[in-house]
């Protein structure tokens, strides 16, 4: 017996409109940062959860569940198997070991390539339209990993990849020049990690190339305070994670707002992990690292023709290296 009685007549079906499914796959700081975000940001009409530890799994998935009455009406579900991300939208990967306090992200590999090997077959098979968007660490090495052994094309497998760091480094050039970090156009590429490659060449505040703004106001900068708020992005996560024991927040925003540009098809620039080959001459090998990036709803659309200085592309080409030299090791 429905609850509602139905109201007289005879009308035409409602129009069928598809669900948007998102899982989330790993519940721990990260994935959940990112769940509740997108719950808040009503991104998904369902998000599924997964994780190995089942009573975390079920202690999360009934937190979020009782936030019902304040949220745009999203359905939760939890398996400790893969079977409750059948036909995902997309698949955000978050599951594995995270950095102690000192511990670079590119020590994490063999940890989390035994467990990427288990989950990434069973979530491909399970959800062959799907988009996997990578976040566990080290994230470039874990993507190409992931677009291995999915078997999809590359425009299917994204790594979260320097959107973070971008965030990071638009925050600390707000910060020094008092302004909102959105007006901020700057983009970190390469690794997400110790090797990322500021391109300062490109920096624009409100539509003003910033290097050529800052001579012009004659405002006292150096090549050293520049390289200093580059520092300042590499060292960022290391320091919250020595303070507070790993990072969480700002991954959860920078994650959902890729949700976002994909799944409605926003088409907007994100610097996300991507498959490299053939773009600002890097050639040879495979590598996956991040390049501003088209997103829309085959996720990735293309590459952006960025002018680098030939110092920013020797960089990037340096960080293409250091995780070549990784990835040949794996076996994959
Ligand atoms: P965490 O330890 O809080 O959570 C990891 C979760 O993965 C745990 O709940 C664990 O039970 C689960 N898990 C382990 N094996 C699993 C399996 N086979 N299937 C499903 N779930 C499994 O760690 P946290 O802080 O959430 O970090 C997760 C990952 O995200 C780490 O690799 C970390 O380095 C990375 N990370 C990446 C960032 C990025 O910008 N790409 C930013 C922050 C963290
Ligand atoms: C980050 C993680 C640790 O917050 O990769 O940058």
């Amino acid at each position: 017996q429905s609850f509602f009685k139905p109201i007289q007549g005879s009308f035409p079906p409602p129009p069928t409109s598809r669900n948007t499914k998102i899982s989330v796959v790993g519940v721990g700081n990260v994935g959940m940062a990112i769940a509740q975000t997108i719950l808040t940001q009503d991104l998904a009409d369902e998000i599924a959860l997964v994780d190995i530890n089942a009573d975390k799994l079920r202690g999360e998935m009934l937190d979020l569940q009782h936030a019902a009455a304040f949220l745009p009406r999203t359905k939760i579900s939890a398996s400790v198997d893969y079977s409750s991300t059948l036909g995902s939208d997309l698949v955000i990967v978050t599951a594995g070991a995270r950095q102690i306090p000192g511990e670079s992200r590119l020590n994490l590999m063999q940890r989390n390539l035994a467990l990427f090997s288990k989950m990434i077959p069973p979530l491909a098979a399970g959800s062959p339209e799907t988009i996997l968007l990578i976040v566990s660490n080290p994230v470039d090495v874990l993507t190409y990993v992931a677009w291995k052994l999915s078997g999809f094309p590359s425009n299917r497998v994204i790594g979260s990849g320097t959107n973070l760091d971008s965030s990071r480094f638009r925050f600390l050039i707000a910060d020094h020049l008092d302004l909102n970090a959105q007006d901020v156009q700057a983009y970190i590429v390469g690794e997400h990690g110790d090797s990322s490659v500021a391109l300062w060449s490109s920096i624009s505040v409100g539509g003003v190339p910033i290097l050529s703004f800052l001579e012009r106001q004659q405002i006292a900068y150096e090549k050293q305070t520049l390289e200093k708020i580059h520092k300042e992005v590499v060292q960022g996560a290391y320091e919250v994670i020595s303070l507070k024991g790993y990072t969480s927040w700002a991954i959860g925003y920078s994650v959902a707002s890729l949700a976002r540009s994909i799944l409605r098809d926003q088409r907007s620039i994100h610097p996300v992990s991507v498959l490299a080959k053939g773009f600002y001459g890097i050639d040879g090998g495979e590598p996956f690292l991040s390049l501003p990036a088209q997103l829309g709803r085959s996720g990735v659309l293309g590459v952006t023709n960025v002018h680098l200085t030939e110092e920013e592309s020797q960089q990037l080409r340096e960080s293409a290296k250091t995780i070549l030299e990784v990835q040949s090791q794996l076996g994959v």
